[in-house]
């Protein structure tokens, strides 16, 4: 088995379905903001305003790499997309994307207390809205599977996963 990249906007589940993923099909599973908040030795929130979004990107791209030298699960971070770097490296690779209703996500991002997003920190509902809106195109591009994940429990959709995955 080749890795598994799970992207998706903020809020999209990454974390979880990984993670359940990884359980049912007996593979590992790396968090790439979980690895990042333990190397950094902070908050993603925390690194972002201590350093900026810039240094926090060269982290990722470089986490990224490493990452996918594994067979296993992967869950990125939302913004994992926008590098170029990124973009070429993922192209190779079986990308799947959570995809949610924007209220939705916003919504989960905003009750989620116990990881604050900068860019949650920074910006409007509207704004973040339109963040969704013009990552959404490179979400779709990058993906070899598109996972509609609006009204489905965690389970339903590492159900389809698997069966998708076959
Ligand atoms: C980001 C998403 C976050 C985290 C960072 C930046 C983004 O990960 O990497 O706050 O730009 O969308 P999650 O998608 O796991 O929240």
């Amino acid at each position: 088995m080749t890795a598994i990249v799970l992207i998706g906007f903020m809020g999209a589940g990454k974390t979880t379905i990984s993670k359940k993923l990884a359980a049912c099909l007996e593979q590992p599973v790396i968090d790439m903001d979980e690895v990042l908040v333990a190397r950094l030795g902070c908050s993603i929130n925390h690194y972002f305003t201590e350093f900026g979004e810039a240094a926090f990107r060269e982290q990722e791209t470089a986490l990224l790499k490493e990452a996918l030298s594994n067979d296993a699960i992967i869950a990125t971070g939302g913004g994992v997309i926008l590098q170029k770097e990124n973009q070429k490296v993922l192209q190779d690779q079986f990308v799947i994307y959570l995809k949610g209703q924007a209220e939705i996500l916003i919504d989960r991002i905003r009750q989620d207390k116990d990881n604050i997003r900068p860019l949650a920190v920074e910006n409007s509902d509207q704004k973040l809205k339109m963040i969704l809106a013009t990552r959404e195109k490179m979400y779709e591009k990058l993906a070899k599977l598109t996972i509609e994940t609006t009204a489905k429990t965690p389970e339903e959709i590492v159900k389809e996963i698997i069966k998708q995955v076959g």
